[in-house]
């Protein structure tokens, strides 16, 4: 049996927090042979931490023979030390009719706060996933707080959008969802990201050569994909949270399985034309666990160019938005 490895999560009393705990303690994100003990992260308010001791009892209850341990704490001193992989969840949510700047600065307090302790007191190999919007800025922000960890150690989430965009391009297709390869999500996880629908495969084939109405690529698709938060908050009167939760399983086991081709957010360092001090979804190989390698290598269109302008400049106004709390 491997040594438990220490697992800290925020806002984790949370609805998010809800689904994506037993997914931790079941083995889904760090696989069948590795125990963990969940570092449970709330905000310091009596009604998050009464409910954060609910959540622990149903833990306990699902006698999960992985999970080694739980810990709660409001403090994230206690809660980030020595973790292997602080999952920042905790975060205000967008309500209707916000949108994601409106909460930049809320957030960015919370999000300068928890880079500097975790440089502080996490594990040597620690690794930082961000979901709390806005991710991407968010994860600049924690990021930019660090001296210790290197920057490529923080990610944001964006494979909740590349899960949506294949499953709209098999259903637009006819097709099982397996079919559908090498869907990858660029920039910021917000309305203007771009998935970038000519480099998939559907049945091994060009996406593009199995779907032939470009004005549904182009139109349709790009923006049901970039705006299907918005439409789960209108439905749902609150953001996704199974489907967030399933997506961050698969963001932490994808970058925990060298090989494993998928989207993260991360330092773009300019590639495909980002601004190189922001954090943009892209494609990446998993090369050992935790670690990996950008794919550079996919040519973009005039369409994708324009498309990832827009988002750069989406992401480069949001860090312009902090400037002043990165400084
Ligand atoms: P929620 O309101 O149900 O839960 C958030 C939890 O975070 C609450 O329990 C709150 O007490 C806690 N919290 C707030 N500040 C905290 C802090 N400083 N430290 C620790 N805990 C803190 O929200 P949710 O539905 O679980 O969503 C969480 C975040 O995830 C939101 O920002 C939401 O917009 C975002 N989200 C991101 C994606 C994505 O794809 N990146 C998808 C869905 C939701
Ligand atoms: C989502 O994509 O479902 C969420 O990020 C929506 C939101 O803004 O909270």
């Amino acid at each position: 049996m491997k040594s438990p490895i220490r697992v800290a999560v925020t806002g984790a009393a949370g609805q998010i927090g809800y689904s994506l705990l037993p997914r931790i303690a079941s083995g889904a994100m760090f696989g069948p042979d590795q125990p963990v003990i969940l570092q449970l992260i709330e905000a310091p308010i009596e009604k998050a931490m009464k409910a954060l001791e609910g959540v622990a009892m149903e833990l306990d209850d699902c006698a999960f023979p992985l999970l080694k341990g739980i810990v709660m704490t409001d403090d994230p001193r206690v809660g980030f030390k020595d973790a292997n992989w602080c999952l920042l969840v905790g975060a205000k949510p967008r309500g209707p009719g916000m949108e994601r700047a409106d909460l930049l600065k809320d957030n960015g307090t919370i999000f300068i706060s928890q880079g500097q302790i975790i440089d502080a007191v996490s594990a040597a190999d620690a690794r930082v996933a961000v979901v709390g919007n806005p991710a991407n800025t968010n994860c600049m922000i924690a990021a930019s707080q660090a001296k210790r960890l290197t920057p490529d150690r923080f990610t944001a989430m964006v494979r909740l959008d590349q899960n949506r965009a294949q499953t709209q391009l098999a259903k637009k297709a006819g097709v099982d969802l397996t079919e559908v390869k090498n869907i990858f999500i660029y920039g910021n996880h917000s309305p203007t990201m771009f998935p970038a629908f000519a480099h998939a495969t559907i049945a091994g084939k060009p996406a593009t050569s199995v779907i032939t109405d470009t004005a549904w690529l182009h139109g349709a698709f790009c923006e049901t994909v970039g705006k299907r938060g918005a439409a789960i908050i209108a439905a749902r009167g609150a953001s996704s949270a199974a489907s967030a939760a399933n997506a961050l399983t698969d963001h932490v086991r994808s970058l925990v399985t060298p090989g494993a081709v998928h989207s993260i957010a991360v330092k773009s360092n300019g590639a495909y034309g980002f601004d190189p001090a922001v954090w943009a979804g892209m494609p990446v190989r998993t090369t050992t666990p935790g670690s990996y390698e950008v794919i550079t290598s996919y040519v973009m269109d005039d369409f994708a160019k324009s498309k990832i302008a827009t988002t750069n400049k989406e992401l480069v106004d949001e860090r312009g938005f902090v400037a002043d709390m990165i400084k």
